[in-house]
């Protein structure tokens, strides 16, 4: 049936002890002696949950996923991993990044599976897909969940995340009652999908669909379209086709060029800041070299493109109705490797080429951009030795360059505690400081950087403020906020020596972030430092303290880094057909 052995043939080819009992207990599940001919087994790893509303749709999706497989000669088996729901899951789905990774990645080596196919949705599940099935190189393909409808309250339209933050910033002013907080609560999240701005979640399908790692057009389409169940189905058959074919396998996609590619479409679509953890976490396990460095490099030279909430205006909604990702990708062409490789059998710029844009005003021609240079910078200086993001295209203009005196939270309750305390000096020049809430320190690097602005400055009429932290940020937020400062406070980064009053100075042109204190002083505050206790003593909140790398690798776990593809033995086992 093919000229690529498959794996699951050591499992069920066997005509001895071993096969008798792989068929027999699967046989438990209502299979024939057909399902067993020798055809390709297509693994479909679902990130369901009713724990994690994003992906609360996803068997639906793998029904279709299953039909495409049945249909292409396969035999489609589901199983399930771990799904990491953004909202619910605390402290912060972050910590649980490499665990479902780890889960992933085991699950595809130790079952009989000859292509994969990965459901994902809410923000970490698709990283965490993808870095597992990097790991695994077992070929294989991403269908994403979906964006949800846009939210409609009165007659103002509703983006996930980013107008609840701004919702609640009018609560906290006093110019929003509870009961229509209340309401607007039933009318943001009205359909299944995960958050529909550009968010984390659109950001990473849109990521993976730029890596080659979806069919074209996947990472636009809204949950409930029939169109997401079409394409699920032709993911489907694609997947038995790879399985027939031994590849492309994901190391054969995820090349320096599509990470550059990838890079590129973060910049254009504003994307959100954790990509850039998640793109290094990736590149990590597939070997690619990605200093931090060169998301800034492609920044300077990337245009942005996209008018979506919470750099711009629109939603995924309108997105998808402009032409999505494939719309954007044909407008970066000459900025992209036209060749790269994608899961489909083409080239990119095959995909792509004849994409149509069906409105400019949410996907600009390259010529008409919303901004000359990329949504996202990466700064240096002595504060970040080892680089910190920011995201320009949802901060003030007025901020990019600023001076101001540090307000210094030691970590995320002292913030809590003490941010509308009267006896707190703030005012809107100040820069607000928050410490121990990096990968080891809060720990799980949860998204806490967009700190909260004093009640009494927002009735004021303060907007935004300059924050700094070692801390991520929901993709859905906005403001001048610089994040995953590294080395982090926890681990005795600069950050951790800042006090109450010293200057700080943020020059986004400059890419620089100077704390401006003299080294003598710095020295002084360094010698006098001590790290805290850890925060976990055993399980698996112990080996994230251990094993978390630095944001600026990723925070992958050092030891997850590279690729162990499937055993040999595995592939190269006894035949039958
Ligand atoms: Fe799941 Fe936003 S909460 S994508």
């Amino acid at each position: 049936m093919t000229a690529h052995p498959l794996r699951s043939r050591n499992w069920f080819g066997r005509r001895d002890l071993d096969g008798f009992a792989h068929r027999s207990w699967l046989k438990a599940e209502s299979f024939s002696d057909l399902v067993f001919d020798g055809r390709p087994v297509v693994g479909i790893a679902n990130s369901w949950s009713e724990l994690n509303n994003c992906n609360a749709h996803l068997r639906q999706l793998a029904e279709a996923v299953k039909r495409g497989v049945w249909s292409a000669g396969g035999f489609p088996l589901e199983f399930p991993v771990i799904s990491l729901g953004e909202v619910l899951m605390k402290p912060t789905t972050m910590l649980f990044r490499n665990l479902m990774a780890m889960d992933v990645e085991e699950c595809i080596r130790a079952y009989p599976l000859d292509a994969v196919v990965l459901l994902a949705g809410c923000d970490k599940t698709t990283p965490a897909m993808l870095m597992g099935a990097a790991s695994a190189d077992v070929p294989a393909l991403m269908v994403t969940g979906g964006p949800m409808l846009r939210g409609t309250w009165r007659s103002e339209e509703l983006g996930s995340g980013t107008d609840l933050w701004r919702l609640w910033n009018e609560r906290r002013a006093g110019r929003l009652s509870d009961e229509e907080l209340c309401e607007a609560e039933s009318c943001m999240s009205r359909s299944s999908g995960h958050c529909m701005v550009m968010g984390t979640a659109s950001t990473m399908a849109a990521m993976a669909e730029a890596l080659g790692m979806t069919l074209p057009g996947n990472a636009a389409i809204p949950a409930p379209d029939a169109r997401r169940l079409a394409l699920a189905e032709v993911s489907g058959r694609r997947a038995v086709e790879l399985a027939l074919a031994g590849g492309p396998r994901p190391s054969e996609i995820l090349t320096a060029q599509a990470f550059d590619n990838a890079i590129r479409a973060d910049m254009a679509i504003g994307g959100s800041t954790n990509a850039i953890i998640h793109l290094l976490a990736l590149a990590g396990r597939v070997g690619v070299p990605l200093p931090l460095a060169r998301f800034d490099e492609l920044s300077k030279t990337t245009p942005l493109l996209v008018n979506l909430r919470p750099s711009g205006k629109y939603l995924m909604e309108d997105f998808f109705y402009a032409g999505g990702l494939p719309a954007v990708l044909r407008e970066l062409l000459p900025l992209l490797h036209a060749g790269a490789p994608t899961v489909n059998g083409k080239a990119l710029a095959d995909n792509v080429g004849d994409a149509r844009c069906w409105n400019e005003d949410v996907i600009r021609p390259l010529a008409m951009p919303l901004a000359p240079e990329g949504g996202t910078v990466i700064l240096f200086g002595n504060l970040c030795p080892d680089g910190a993001v920011l995201k320009q295209s949802a901060a003030s203009a007025h901020l990019l360059t600023h001076r101001g005196r540090a307000v210094v939270f030691e970590d995320h309750e002292d913030l809590h505690r003490r941010i509308d305390d009267p006896s707190v000096a703030i005012d809107e020049r100040s820069v607000l400081v928050l410490k121990h809430v990096g990968p080891r320190g809060a720990p799980g690097m949860p998204e806490w950087g967009a700190a909260p602005i004093p009640a009494r400055l927002l009735r004021q009429g303060v907007k935004d403020m300059v924050r700094i932290s070692d801390a991520r940020m929901s993709g859905t937020s906005y403001g001048t906020v610089v994040l995953h400062v590294a080395p982090e406070s926890a681990v005795g980064g600069p950050l951790a020596l800042v006090s109450d009053g010293d200057e700080i100075e943020l020059d986004v042109p400059r890419r620089s972030l100077t704390l401006r204190v003299g080294d003598d002083e710095l020295g002084r505050r360094r010698a006098a430092w001590t790290p805290r206790p850890p925060r976990f003593e055993r399980g698996y909140g112990r080996l994230f303290l251990d094993h978390a790398l630095q944001a600026n690798e990723g925070c992958d776990f050092d030891f997850l880094r590279g690729k162990t593809p499937v055993r040999a033995e595995d592939t190269a086992g006894p035949s039958h057909s």
